[in-house]
This record gives structure tokens, C-alpha cells and sequence, in this order.
């Protein structure tokens, strides 16, 4: 069992978008397990108050505030994190947007925000963790994509454009990366109620829609994400690669 989940305590993680929602549980979960983790957002106050409630609660934690679609800020951070803690094991692409509009009416400055955060600042986030991994000979890179990113949905053209890219990036990625004992892999969370969906989804019609689709009979709590999350960082899924987790109640299984 030690060479499973126990094998994180004391590895280095860094988790964008980690001041709320999935990531913030994600940080958290990953603090509680042993990890050291660096907290990303764009909010310098979050992202201290996001680290300062891990450090309280007996967990390791930095703030990194960092736009993460600007590439020479995230190499920046990595740096930070590698001079504070002098390896980094574990990076969780997590920050994501969405924009919901007919296709028909999509502007190009829209798709930019979207494809910029969702799909490119993933891989050039990746490469920055990857230029420590590889001359560690060793590495987790967990891709926060989406069950849009496995089917598709209306009104949500780039978001699923970019989280399917995001699927056959880490796939890629991971058949590249293998030889340097990286491990790539995505996670696909089904609906969760967060800031990026709130409006959308405190509708009941919405929500009764949703439900009739979800076998496990309820949207995700930011909570089911963690153990997958924890799992694909962990020793546990050393021979997985270029996989997609994907956690979503039953959605996509019927
Ligand atoms: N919620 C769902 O139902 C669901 C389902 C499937 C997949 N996902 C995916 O899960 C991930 C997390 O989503 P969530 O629902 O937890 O979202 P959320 O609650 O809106 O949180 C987004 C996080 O990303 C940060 N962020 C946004 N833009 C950023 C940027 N440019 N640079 C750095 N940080 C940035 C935000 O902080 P700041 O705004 O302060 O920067 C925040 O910490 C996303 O990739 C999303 O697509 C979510």
C-alpha cells in the first residue's frame, strides 16, 4: 500500500487554478496527503489565502500568482518552486475557462481567450514542468480536460475543441515523455457545480436534464475529483500513460 497513494508524502506539485473549485480541492487533498504544493492563480490575495489555509491546516503550501497563458510567467513560477523546494513532481494543468455562445455567433477574440487557456497554456505549462522532469528521470503531469472534451456539446465550441485537445495532447505527450519516466495523463470531470458553470447550472431545468443522463443520480462535488487526482500523482499509476481518467457519475457510460 506504501508504494500506492502513501508514496506522495513530501513530492512537489504545482496545481494551477488552484484557489477554487476542483483545483482548490485538488490542492488541498494533495497538502493532506504529504504533498508540497504550489498554489497558482491570477490572484496574488487568493492565492496567499489559498496557501496560508493549507499551511494552517498542517499541509505545505506556496503562493505563485501567475497569468498561466503567459509562458514566460508559469517558467517563472516553476523556477520559484524549484529554488524553494528543489524538485517539482507533480503538475496539475487545472485553470480553465468557458465561454457559452452559438457557434454561429462566436467572435475570433473568444475563441483566442478560450484556446489561449485551455489548450495552449497546458502544453506550455507541461514543457516548463517537463524541462525539471526530464533531468530527474521522473514525473507526473496530470491535464485537467473535461467529458467535453469526449463528446460535444452546444454553445461550447472552443471549450470543446480545446479539452479534446487536451485528451490527445497528454496522449502524445506521453508517448514522447516515457523514455524521461513521465507519466501524462488526463482527468475528465463531469458536471460540477464551480464558478465557471454556477449560472448555468443553479437552473433546476438544467440541472433535472443533467441528472436524467447521470446514473450515479447527481451532478460531482468538487470532492470526486480528488482521489483520481491523488491516484494519477501517486507511484499507483506509474505504468499508466497517455490515459484519460474519467470521473463523471455514469455520463458517459450511457
Ligand atoms: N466545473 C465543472 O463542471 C467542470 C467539468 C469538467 C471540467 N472542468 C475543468 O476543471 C478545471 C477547473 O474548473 P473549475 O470548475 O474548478 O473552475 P473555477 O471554479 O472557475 O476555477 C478556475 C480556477 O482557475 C483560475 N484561473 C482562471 N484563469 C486563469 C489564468 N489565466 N491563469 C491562472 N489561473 C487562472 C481561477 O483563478 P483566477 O480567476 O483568480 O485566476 C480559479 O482558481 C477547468 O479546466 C475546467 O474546464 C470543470
Amino acid at each position: 500500500m506504501d508504494k500506492m497513494l502513501g508514496g506522495v508524502t513530501g513530492k512537489v506539485a504545482i496545481v494551477t487554478g488552484a484557489t477554487r473549485g476542483i483545483g482548490q480541492a485538488i490542492a488541498q487533498a494533495y497538502a493532506a496527503a504529504g504533498i508540497k504544493v504550489a498554489v497558482v492563480s491570477r490572484s496574488a490575495v487568493d492565492c496567499e489565502q489559498a496557501a496560508r489555509s493549507i499551511n494552517e491546516t498542517g499541509g505545505a503550501a506556496m503562493a505563485a500568482h501567475c497569468d498561466v497563458t503567459q509562458v514566460a510567467a508559469f517558467r517563472k513560477v516553476v523556477e520559484q518552486v524549484v529554488e524553494y523546494w528543489g524538485r517539482l513532481d507533480i503538475m496539475v494543468n487545472n485553470a480553465g475557462t468557458a465561454i457559452t455562445r452559438k457557434a454561429i455567433d462566436l467572435s475570433e477574440e473568444e475563441w483566442d481567450r478560450v484556446v489561449d487557456l485551455d489548450l495552449k497554456s497546458v502544453f506550455f505549462c507541461a514543457q516548463s514542468a517537463a524541462r525539471v522532469m526530464i533531468p530527474q528521470q521522473s514525473g507526473k503531469i496530470i491535464n485537467v480536460a473535461s467529458i467535453l472534451g469526449l463528446v460535444g456539446a452546444n454553445g461550447l465550441i472552443p471549450y470543446c475543441a480545446a479539452k479534446g485537445g487536451v485528451v490527445n495532447l497528454s496522449r502524445a505527450l506521453a508517448s514522447e515523455w516515457a523514455r524521461y519516466g513521465i507519466q501524462v495523463n488526463s482527468l475528465c470531470p463531469g458536471y460540477v457545480i464551480t464558478d465557471i458553470n454556477r449560472d448555468k447550472l443553479s437552473d433546476e431545468k438544467t440541472q433535472a436534464a443533467l441528472l436524467t443522463k447521470t446514473p450515479a443520480g447527481r451532478l460531482g462535488q468538487v470532492g470526486d475529483m480528488t482521489g483520481a487526482a491523488l491516484f494519477l500523482a501517486s507511484p499507483a499509476s506509474d505504468y499508466m500513460t497517455g490515459q484519460c481518467l474519467t470521473v463523471d457519475g455514469g455520463w458517459t457510460a450511457i
